[in-house]
């Protein structure tokens, strides 16, 4: 069934818009993105569609195809930690800039697990103002739709993201990698291998990122910055980074060195994509994820022991993605060998599920 007849046999009516928007995977750039860094995500093949039309009268109703029940709400209170906070928070924003007015009807449907990383409700955030900004105004372009769902997640929803996931998944389409430098929100579009597939699998371990110890990295990094005298940590030249993080305190020493490197590594993995340079960018996958580990220590034993495995069997690289503690990882294997490489992964770990 269509997401336009889904939506008419809940509410008895058609919508006046519907708006599909992908899930992203990050390739490389893991917490940088609050640093002032570069990031390198892809747009995958799920995503997340809306459908919606006006209410009769003030409330917000949502269903979904997992939870065809509508659930009501207002304005009043949004963070309730219930699901429908997210589109709810969207529409608090639509209406604080003098754009959608009335209560509505919504309808999700999605591919994209939820709270898997894989930035299910950046998609579902901007697929929200996206649908309902193209059919009312004003007119705005990818960026401004992103930076607009930032703020709906860090003001509405008190999550403290950083910019990545809205651009990517505002920005990318599969098949091509963004590389943004999160400062300045420009990008540039990277076409993506086809001899060789970037596999993104669950580790079957679940994450929330405000669940506060993703906050507590954000503190570690500001007090990294301000301890070099820097606003963010990616404003550091190569000298300075080189000279003074090493004289750091702990843990500031490892975090900075983690977001610096990261960065560092970004432009190296961008110019190894554009060169085809594959093997490089696998080593640089893999130096990533033990920078992560080491480091900026967002990793789990039992992800650690996938990624290697994920080498072993064959991966020019691997790592884990996404604001870490659980959710995917992501391994670069020659195309020709994923199904033999999948069947190997899945016999040592059952719990992980390819997406
Ligand atoms: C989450 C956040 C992003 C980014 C990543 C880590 O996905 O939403 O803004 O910080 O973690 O790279």
């Amino acid at each position: 069934m269509s997401i336009q007849e889904s939506y008419e046999r809940i509410y008895g009516a058609s919508p006046v818009a519907i708006q599909q928007v992908p899930g992203r995977v990050n390739l490389i750039g893991e917490h940088t993105d609050y640093n002032g860094g570069l990031v390198l995500p892809t747009a995958i093949n799920k995503s997340v569609s809306v459908a919606i039309g006006e209410a009769a009268d003030d409330y917000y109703y949502f269903t979904s195809a997992i939870f065809p029940d509508p659930v009501r709400r207002d304005l009043s209170k949004i963070r309730t930690g219930h699901w429908s906070d997210y589109p709810l928070a969207a529409f608090a924003w639509l209406k604080a800039q003098g754009g959608w007015q009335k209560g509505a009807e919504v309808y999700i449907d999605s591919d994209l697990p939820h709270g898997s990383g894989l930035s299910s409700s950046a998609a579902l955030i901007v697929a929200i103002l996206k649908a309902v900004t193209e059919l009312t105004g004003p007119y705005m372009t990818d960026t401004e739709v992103a930076k607009a769902a930032q703020r709906v997640e860090n003001e509405y929803l008190a999550v403290p993201c950083g910019i990545m996931d809205q651009m990517a998944v505002a920005v990318a389409r599969p098949g091509q990698a963004l590389l943004l430098n999160t400062e300045t929100l420009a990008f540039e579009l990277i076409e993506l291998p086809h001899a060789h597939s970037f596999v993104v699998a669950h580790s079957g371990v679940y994450r929330r990122l405000d669940e506060g110890r993703y906050a507590l990295r954000r503190r570690e990094c500001d007090a990294a910055a301000a301890a070099l005298g820097v606003k963010l940590l990616c404003h550091l030249t190569e000298e300075s980074a080189k000279g003074l993080i090493p004289k750091l305190e702990q843990p500031m020493r490892q975090r900075a060195r983690h977001v610096w490197t990261e960065h560092c590594r970004v432009q190296q993995a961008a110019s190894a994509l554009r060169a085809h340079e594959l093997e490089e960018l696998g080593q640089l996958m893999t130096e990533s994820h033990h920078s992560m580990r080491d480091d900026f220590e967002i990793s789990l034993p039992v992800i650690d022991e996938m990624v290697d495995c994920s080498r072993r069997f064959g991966a020019l690289g691997a790592r884990l993605t996404g604001g870490g503690f659980g959710g995917c990882f992501v391994s670069l294997v020659e195309t020709a060998k994923v199904d033999d490489w999948q069947q190997r992964m899945l016999q040592a770990f059952p719990e992980i599920t390819f997406v």
